[in-house]
């Protein structure tokens, strides 16, 4: 079944490998948003060709800014893009003790990782059909009970505020058959995790939590609705 996909934060790591994932399935149109889409394009001329098939189409955007709206417009309306599948992936990490944590880190994450998903979703509301899936990439660190990190508290609390804002989606959008789920990762072996922990050895690979949540973002939402649902094997 060909289906629109529309993945937020696809340049590199999970969200990159997820874009391959989705590519997996014939037909399949991906709409793919991040700041650096140079892997991202290699990977589009790969995949698109010379008479015109288009399946992957890499949009350069900063989604914490809130003018890319209009570059998205325009991509919507040349490809007659309707997304049935979205993935809110963005994600930045600053990991600072909660004393050194400055207005400036707060408004770096909570702009990439609420406020871009607040804009994105309602942006696209109305594009959105009935039995849309619009699913947010979220972290064992915001889930309620969940064992907490030094360092990550303001990255823990965006985190945990995309996962009850896919929630509120879910209620509120319920009528138009628009399902939403939220999805707290585990640690997962990425430019970002080493980052934070250097030399932690996570259990997972990009591509193996990739494939995860590519089957999850096809199908979860026939089973969940306004769910915030760990995926981890490393945190309690
Ligand atoms: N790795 C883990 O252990 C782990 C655990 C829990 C949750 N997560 C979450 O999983 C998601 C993927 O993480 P990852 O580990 O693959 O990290 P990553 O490699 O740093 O990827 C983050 C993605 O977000 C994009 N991005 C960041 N800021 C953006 C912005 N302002 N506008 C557009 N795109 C932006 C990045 O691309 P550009 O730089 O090109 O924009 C990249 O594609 C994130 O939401 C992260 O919070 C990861």
């Amino acid at each position: 079944m060909q289906q629109h996909i529309l993945i937020a934060g696809a340049g590199k790591g999970i969200g990159l490998e997820l874009v391959k994932q989705m590519l997996l399935t014939e037909n399949n149109i991906i709409l793919a948003v991040s700041r650096d889409i140079s892997q991202l394009r290699v990977m589009a001329a790969k995949v698109n060709t010379d008479s015109g098939t288009v399946r992957l189409i890499p949009i350069a955007s900063d989604l914490a800014k809130p003018d890319f709206t209009k570059v998205l417009e325009e991509a919507l309306a040349e490809f007659n893009f309707k997304p049935e599948i979205v993935v809110y992936n963005v994600g930045l990490l600053v990991n600072k003790p909660f004393a050194a944590l400055s207005n400036s880190d707060f408004d770096q994450m909570f702009d990439a990782n609420v406020k871009g998903a607040f804009r994105l979703f309602q942006f696209l509301l109305p594009h959105l059909a009935e039995g849309t899936h619009l699913l947010g990439i979220s972290s064992m660190g915001a889930f309620q009970g969940s064992a907490k990190f030094p360092g990550l508290s303001l990255y823990s609390a965006s985190k945990a505020a995309l996962a009850v804002l896919m929630e509120c989606l879910a209620e509120e959008l319920k009528d138009r058959g628009i399902r939403a789920n939220a999805l707290a990762l585990g640690a997962v072996q990425t430019e970002m995790l080493a980052k934070a922990f250097p030399g932690y050895k996570a259990p997972l690979s990009a591509d193996e939590m990739a494939a995860f949540i590519a089957d999850f973002a096809v199908n979860g939402s026939r089973f969940f609705n306004g769910k915030i649902i760990p995926v981890s094997v490393s945190t309690p």
